[in-house]
């Protein structure tokens, strides 16, 4: 448990970011804000959804049935609307929502709130033209360009449900996905450009309809002009000519608050990922306000948050949070050392970008090629710095703090989760921040870190942490299990327990040290060790196999596999090359094992289970601890 780790809490250092940046701030004074949602939680949520537009307003704030919640009973709105209507028929329409930026710099395209307005309006009515209707699944599989937002505001604007899966992820992991939720129709681009090649994505898609009967049309965006690929008629349709001759306005689809917005996989402990399902209402409200009061979001802002919306940092702080702030938002296909590691601080500094949300991975990464890169550029237009995805360690923070924020930016480390929807954890504007720590609870959000019993546990001792409470953007279920919904509620009963570990300072602040379950946290993502295990045992060569994360300086973990040969099969360097090489076609590159060792035999429990923490206390030279239910 959390006690088994050193965390320094000795001479507490806090930094203040500059008036310059803070003054105004949205978030007002934490404890102020705070203690208004104390005295009234629901009414400060409802003063909060009330900024958005609903075609009808809700009954009753919050029914709380535990652990099940409704939020904005019978309130009707599409979350569209907010993000597109309300800033094209206001002050908005000719203000730049989007600008994509690919690998090189002839590579560019912009979005007016109004242009992009009718190019999603435009692709709804394509989808509709398919017989896509309110409730149906719609997988997304493309890498970041224009038209993979619009495609999931697209299906937002009818009521369709998106299921966004990552472009690096390879065909079984589409395939179960597209599976899992029955998806009707696939929509997909023919490459994704990394590191100056195309990398073919239609390929995968058409191995992972197979056995996918729900499946009835593939959307291709097709980007190769040169070499266009050929599509299948009977079952694929150009993404440009879906959209041609199409009117540009569609009327947007009334949503019952409670109707799901999305379904979004993340890696669970049991080699199933779960998919996360999120509800129209609670989530609108639950991203415009953690991005307007986390970021500051004000109309002049550049906002640029790298992650991929892929990921749930891409839907909710890439698409959802700033388009629904009416922000000018970047996006890009970069890869952030391709052509060299300035690459985003040449884009912060083309693009003043004033707002900046990455993630700890990154940040040592390019602590470690040296502060020269950034240094080329001028990144002064910098006022607010975000990161997310695993702990920013003390030395990542004083980097990012002084190296790019020019010792005058707020960080904001949001900790949070894809079952939480929005930011739960962090250092809002104007809060001393001290690094290591997240930070505090967001105003609107009851936090603490418990024992197993429940009990709140003083400054410096670990435990759980725990969510108590409701609030508008958690998940509602997991996609046809939830079973596993529940469990999230019954480890400590009346809380949501988010498997991680953490510890408090004497101020409340909040340090996050890692995962008590067996999720491994690589490069900020997450990855199931059964995940993993399964794809390597699918290997015909392969009896058994364990997975462990290893601390890695620059990843956070690396995945480390323990491998048994099933019989007559050698350990030979060639076999270790194609068992990853399995994974990564199975899983996809993110989840390769760094390394991978034979073994003999593994160590188990009594009843069979393999006990990693032995393997992983052996492997770090550390006492494996309690080892009473060792089989051997
Ligand atoms: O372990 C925590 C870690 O990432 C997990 C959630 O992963 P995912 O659902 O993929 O969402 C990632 C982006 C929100 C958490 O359980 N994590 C996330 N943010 C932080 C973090 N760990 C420490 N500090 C953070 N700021």
């Amino acid at each position: 448990m959390a006690e088994d780790f050193d965390v320094n809490l000795d001479t507490p250092k806090y930094y203040t970011p500059s008036a310059k940046c803070t003054e105004n701030a949205w978030a007002g004074d934490y404890s102020q804000r705070y203690q208004e949602f104390l005295a009234d939680p629901t009414g400060f949520w409802e003063d909060i959804a009330r900024e958005l537009e609903w075609y009808q307003d809700w009954d009753e704030a919050l029914e709380w049935n535990y652990p099940y919640a409704k939020w904005f009973l019978n309130g009707k709105l599409n979350v569209t609307t907010n993000c597109l209507d309300r800033h094209v028929f206001n002050q908005r329409r000719n203000k730049v929502a989007l600008m994509w930026r690919g690998e090189t710099d002839d590579e560019e395209r912009i979005y007016t709130y109004k242009q992009l307005y009718h190019a999603v309006c435009r692709f709804a009515n394509g989808l509709k033209s398919l017989g896509v209707q309110k409730g149906d699944r719609v997988c997304i599989y493309m890498p970041v360009v224009p038209e993979q937002l619009i495609a999931m505001l697209a299906c937002a604007r009818i009521g369709a449900v998106h299921t966004v899966v990552f472009g690096g992820f390879g065909v079984s992991a589409l395939n179960q996905r597209i599976r899992a939720v029955g998806a009707k129709i696939v929509v997909a681009a023919d490459v994704t450009v990394r590191r100056g090649k195309a990398i073919p994505l239609k390929t995968i898609v058409e191995d992972a309809v197979v056995n996918a009967p729900s499946v009835e049309r593939i959307v291709v965006l097709r980007r190769e002009e040169t070499k266009p690929v050929e599509l299948h008629p009977e079952m694929e349709i150009d993404f440009e000519d879906l959209m041609e001759n199409q009117p540009r306005e569609c009327p947007a689809e009334p949503m019952d608050a409670e109707d799901p917005l999305f379904i979004l996989f993340t890696s669970g402990t049991t080699g199933e990922p779960k998919g996360i399902v999120h509800a129209c209402g609670g989530y609108m409200v639950g991203t415009y306000y953690t991005t307007k009061h986390v970021f500051d979001v004000k109309d002049n802002d550049v906002y640029w948050c790298t992650a991929d919306p892929g990921w749930i940092t891409g839907h909710s702080y890439g698409v959802y949070g700033p388009l629904l702030t009416g922000a000018t938002c970047l996006i890009t296909e970069t890869t952030p050392d391709y052509p060299d590691a300035g690459i985003w601080w040449n884009l912060i500094e083309e693009y003043g970008v004033t707002i900046f949300y990455t993630a700890p991975t990154a940040i040592r990464m390019f602590m470690r090629v040296g502060e020269e890169w950034p240094k080329k550029y001028n990144l002064s237009s910098l006022r607010v710095l975000g990161s997310v995805g695993e702990p920013l360690n003390p030395e990542a923070f004083e980097w990012f703090y002084h190296v790019i924020g020019g010792a005058k930016c707020p960080i904001a480390d949001t900790w949070w989760q894809t079952e939480t929807g929005m930011h739960m954890i962090t250092t809002m504007i104007g809060e001393p921040m001290r690094p290591g720590f997240a930070g505090k609870p967001v105003p609107g959000i009851v936090a603490d870190v418990v024992d197993s019993d429940g009990n709140s546990v003083p400054p410096g001792t670990g435990g759980l942490l725990v969510v108590k409470g409701p609030w508008p953007s958690m998940m509602r279920t997991i996609w046809e299990n939830d079973e596993r919904y529940r469990k999230y509620w019954e480890t400590i009963p009346g809380c949501y327990t988010a498997a991680d570990l953490a510890v408090k300072d004497e101020n409340g602040y909040i340090m996050v040290i890692g995962r008590s379950d067996d999720l491994i946290v690589v490069a900020g993502h997450n990855i199931g060790t059964a995940e993993v295990e399964s794809a390597l045992v699918s290997h015909k060569a392969v009896a058994e196999a364990a997975v462990i994360g290893k601390p890695d300086p620059l990843k956070g973990n690396t995945i480390k596999a323990f491998v048994i040969l099933i019989q007559g099969h050698q350990p030979t360097e060639k076999l270790r090359n194609e068992l990853v090489y399995h994974v990564r076609m199975t899983l996809g590159p993110i989840a390769i094992p760094s390394e991978l060792e034979f073994v003999e035999s593994l160590p188990k429990t009594r009843s069979g289970k393999i006990m990693r923490r032995v393997l992983k206390a052996k492997e770090m030279g550390m006492d494996p601890g309690d080892i009473s239910t060792l089989e051997d």
